[in-house]
C-alpha cells in the first residue's frame, strides 16, 4: 500500500493543491472524489501560476494519471474550458484524464435553480455558494428522478427523451418561481450537451475498474479532497456546507476505492482560519487583524474572487475535523502569513455567553453560533519565513506555535509551508 489522501480540515482553501502537487512525485495517479467546479486550487510551480478547479492537480505533472471519480459533479463546459486553459499554458493532457461515466452532470437549469435560493428575497435562504450548480445537481442525484450521468450522454436517443421530460418539469418550476426566467429549449440543450459529450468521449470510462486495475498493478493513488471537512454535508457546519462529503468520509463512496487501500492520511490546515460564504466562524476577526491576514495571505476566492473571511486558528474545529477525516499527519500551510504580528492566538476551547463550557464542536447551527472562543495567546515573530527550508531555519516562536498547534490538534505536523512555491516547504523529521 502506498496510497494517500489529502483533505482540508477547515472551511476550504487550506492550500491542498500545493500539497497534492508536491506529493505527485510519490504517486502515480491523483483522484478527485467529490465536489466540482466550486473548488479552486492555485499551484505555483517554477514561477508559473496554475488555477485548477475540476481538474485533479496531478494534471500539472507529466506521467501522472488523473481521475474524476463518480462522486464528482461535472459541468462539461467548465471541464472543457479548463482543458483548453491548461493547453494554453502548455499542459498536455493526452490520455491521462479519466472521467467517471457514473459522475453526475450539471445542466443549465441547475444554475438557474441555485439562483432561486441565492437570490431569494428571503435573506435566510442565502448560503453564499459559488453558484456553480453544485447543490441542485447533487439534489437531483439523490432525488434520482432527474439525475443525469456522464454515461447517459452516450445514449443520445434516451438522453434526448429524458432531458425533454426533465426540462418540461424544470421549466414549469422555474417559470413559477423566477420572475425573469426564459424557459429552456430541451432540444437546444440536448444538442449542446451531446456536443460536449463528443469532446469528452476520449476521457469517459468506468473509473472504478480503472482504479482497481491500477491498484492491482501496484500503482499509488493520491486522493485529492476539494473544499474542507468543515464544509462536509454530514459533518460540517450544516446548512452552511457544500453538498458532498468533503471530508475523507467521501473517498470510498466517491471513487469506489475502499479506504483500506490508503495508508497516509494527511489533514491540511492553514496557520489561521478562512471561510468564504455564509455560516458561523467562531474565531473570525472582522477587524484589522483579519484585514492584515487577508492582505498578506492574498485571501480572495480563486473561483469567485470574493474576499475570504479571516480569523485565528480554531483548534476545537480542527481537532474535530481531524477526527472525522482520520488524519494521522498535518500539513500546516501559510505559516509565513503570520509573521510580524506581536502575538498570535489559538482557540483551544469554546464557551457560551454565560461562560459555560462547550467541550465539543456542536452539530446544531444555533449552538455553534453561540460559541465564544477561549484563546491561548502565544508570542509572534517578526522574521520573514519565506526563505526557511528546514525546521531549524524557523525562529523559536514560530516553532513553538507549530508545536502548540500539533499538541492541540493531537496529530503531528509533518509538513510546514512558508510560501506558495514548491520549494517553500519544510518536511519535518520524526525525531525533532
Ligand atoms: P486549496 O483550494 O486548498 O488548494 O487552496 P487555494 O489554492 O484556494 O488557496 C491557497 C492559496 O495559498 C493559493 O493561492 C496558494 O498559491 C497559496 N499558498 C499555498 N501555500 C502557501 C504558503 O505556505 N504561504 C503563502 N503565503 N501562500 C501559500
Ligand atoms: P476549495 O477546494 C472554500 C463554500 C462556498 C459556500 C459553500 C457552499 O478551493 O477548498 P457550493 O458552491 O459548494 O454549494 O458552496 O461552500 N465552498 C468553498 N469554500 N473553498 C472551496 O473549495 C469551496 N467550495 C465551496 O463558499 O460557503
Ligand atoms: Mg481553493
Amino acid at each position: 500500500m502506498a496510497s494517500t489522501c489529502v483533505v482540508g480540515l477547515q472551511w476550504g482553501d487550506e492550500a491542498k493543491g500545493k500539497i497534492v502537487d508536491l506529493l505527485c512525485d510519490q504517486h502515480d495517479a491523483v483522484v478527485r472524489y467529490q465536489g466540482g467546479a466550486n473548488a479552486g486550487h492555485t499551484v505555483v510551480a517554477d514561477g508559473v501560476t496554475y488555477k485548477l478547479s475540476l481538474m485533479p492537480t496531478g494534471i500539472l505533472r507529466q506521467g501522472i494519471d488523473c481521475v474524476i471519480g463518480n462522486g464528482v459533479v461535472i459541468h462539461p463546459p467548465a471541464l472543457l474550458e479548463e482543458v483548453e486553459a491548461l493547453a494554453r499554458q502548455g499542459i498536455a493532457i493526452g490520455d491521462r484524464l479519466h472521467v467517471s461515466d457514473r459522475a453526475h452532470v450539471i445542466l443549465p437549469y441547475h444554475l438557474a435553480e441555485e439562483r432561486l435560493t441565492e437570490e431569494s428575497a428571503i435573506a435566510a435562504d442565502h448560503l453564499g455558494t459559488t453558484r456553480r450548480g453544485i447543490g441542485p445537481c447533487y439534489r437531483d442525484k439523490v432525488g434520482r428522478v432527474h439525475g443525469v450521468r456522464v454515461g447517459d450522454l452516450y445514449h443520445p436517443d434516451l438522453f434526448r427523451e429524458r432531458l425533454d421530460r426533465i426540462i418540461a418539469y424544470k421549466n414549469r418550476l422555474l417559470t413559477a418561481m423566477l420572475p425573469d426566467f426564459e424557459p429552456f429549449d430541451g432540444r437546444a440543450v440536448a444538442d449542446e450537451y451531446l456536443g460536449f459529450a463528443a469532446r469528452l468521449r476520449p476521457f469517459a470510462c468506468d473509473t472504478v475498474t480503472w482504479l482497481h486495475q491500477a491498484l492491482g498493478r501496484g500503482r499509488r493513488l493520491l486522493f485529492e479532497g476539494a473544499q474542507g471537512s468543515l464544509l462536509d454535508v454530514d459533518h460540517g457546519s450544516y446548512p452552511y456546507v457544500t453538498s458532498s462529503n468533503s471530508s475523507a468520509a467521501g473517498i470510498a463512496a466517491g471513487s469506489g476505492v475502499p479506504t483500506r487501500h490508503i495508508d497516509r492520511w494527511i489533514g491540511v490546515v492553514k496557520a489561521y482560519t478562512t471561510r468564504v460564504g455564509g455560516g458561523p466562524f467562531p474565531t473570525e476577526q472582522d477587524n484589522e487583524v483579519g484585514e492584515r491576514i487577508r492582505r498578506v495571505g492574498k485571501e480572495y476566492g480563486t473561483v469567485t474572487g470574493r474576499p475570504r473571511r479571516c480569523g485565528w486558528f480554531d483548534a476545537v474545529a480542527v481537532r474535530y475535523a481531524a477526527r472525522v477525516s482520520g488524519s494521522t499527519e498535518i500539513a500546516l500551510m501559510l505559516l509565513d502569513v503570520l509573521s510580524g504580528l506581536d502575538e498570535v492566538r489559538v482557540a483551544v476551547a469554546y464557551e457560551d455567553d454565560s461562560g459555560g463550557s462547550i467541550p465539543e464542536m456542536p452539530g446544531q447551527l444555533a449552538d455553534l453560533e453561540r460559541c465564544r472562543p477561549v484563546y491561548e495567546t502565544l508570542p509572534g515573530w517578526p522574521d520573514d519565513l519565506t526563505g526557511a527550508r528546514s525546521w531549524s531555519d524557523l525562529p523559536a516562536a514560530a516553532r513553538d506555535y507549530v508545536r502548540f498547534l500539533s499538541k492541540q490538534i493531537g496529530v503531528p505536523v509533518s509538513i510546514v509551508s512558508v510560501g506558495p512555491e514548491r520549494r517553500q516547504t519544510i518536511v519535518i523529521d520524526e525525531g525533532r
